[in-house]
């Protein structure tokens, strides 16, 4: 199947990290994208952090200042859902909770043409569920970028039972297109890297609670030692815990509470006192106004 052209209009539900992120991928592609959230001023501000990352690249000599400015007008926040309505396929990421996408999706089926392809970021909610309910459920698949969505290369195109081959291989010639380099997967619990990644996080999270070291220095020893880019504390600050907690307890469900998959209290904590990590200012970390280094 061939790629989406760039003359196709993209909508992006959500401009949190990753709604954000992928706007900017599908506009670096020429798409125009409509990007939207429920949330009064979130979608100009995800915007506006975009252009703020791109002026950083034209600062330093890596991207010409007329691309840039193309890329950021091709942006288009939208304050009402009912303004994507033309779009060719739309992404949603909003809050990682199964009954609010389901109610999203609902509303996207009646707004949009019966040829939109509906594509979900969920991290670990099944595909299969979130399209119980549609009226065409086969033209929902699931396009998980990772986070950052402009620098990371892997997009996993998730099939559920009833999706479409021939959407999940638009979505993946699509994403090839963009830059990406993306892979299809079943609609298994947490698909493919976040079921691999369960175990980092849970039994970095355990050393803790055990005090065998601090996240500090378990985080040192994973990037010094083992060459990870990332330990586990810092990550999940990034990728934050409201999302990784929403994950670990999804993947835990659908395994039938499978202890291998046990959600940490500790993560638990961070999420009831809204310590969730770069987005709030503080996690295993504090961040402060510019900083891109976690400071213990
Ligand atoms: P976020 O919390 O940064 O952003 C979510 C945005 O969605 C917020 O701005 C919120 O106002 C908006 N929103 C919530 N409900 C909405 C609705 N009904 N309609 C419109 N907007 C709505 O979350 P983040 O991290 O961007 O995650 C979004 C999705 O992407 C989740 O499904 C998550 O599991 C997935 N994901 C997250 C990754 C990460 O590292 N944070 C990586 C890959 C996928």
């Amino acid at each position: 199947m061939p790629a989406l052209d760039s003359s196709i209009n993209v909508a992006v539900i959500g401009a949190g990290a990753m709604g954000s992120g992928i706007a900017q991928v599908a506009a670096q592609a020429g798409h125009t994208v409509y990007l939207h959230d429920q949330r009064e001023g979130a979608a100009a501000a995800g915007r506006d952090n975009t252009a703020k990352i791109l002026q950083r690249r034209v600062d330093k000599g890596k991207m010409d200042q007329q691309d840039v400015d193309a890329i950021v007008g091709r942006i288009q926040p939208v304050d009402k859902l009912s303004d994507i309505a033309d779009a060719g396929l739309v992404i949603e990421a909003i809050i990682e909770n199964l009954e609010i996408k389901q109610g999203l999706l609902g509303d996207l089926e009646s707004l949009c043409s019966d040829q939109t392809i509906l594509a979900t970021n969920t991290s670990s909610i099944s595909i299969t569920a979130l399209g119980a309910k549609m009226q065409k459920p086969e033209r929902l698949v699931g396009m998980h970028f990772f986070n950052p969505a402009p620098l990371m290369a892997l997009v996993e195109v998730v099939s559920g039972l009833a999706t479409d081959g021939t959407v999940a291989e638009t979505v993946h010639a699509t994403a090839l297109q963009w830059g990406k380099k993306p892979v299809h997967a079943t609609s298994t619990p947490g698909f493919i890297v976040n079921r691999v990644a369960r175990p980092f996080y849970a039994e970095s999270l355990r050393l803790v609670q055990e005090q065998a070291a601090d996240p500090a220095t378990l985080d040192a020893l994973m990037r010094e030692a083992g060459n990870f880019r990332m330990g586990a504390f810092e990550l999940t600050d990034l990728i934050g815990h409201d999302v990784n907690y929403a994950v670990t307890n999804s993947v835990f469900n659908a395994y039938y509470q499978d202890t291998r998959f046990l959600p940490s209290l500790i993560q638990q904590e961070l999420v009831e006192a809204g310590r969730l990590g770069r987005k709030s200012g503080r996690g295993f970390y504090r961040y402060g106004e510019g900083d891109d280094r976690p400071a213990a």
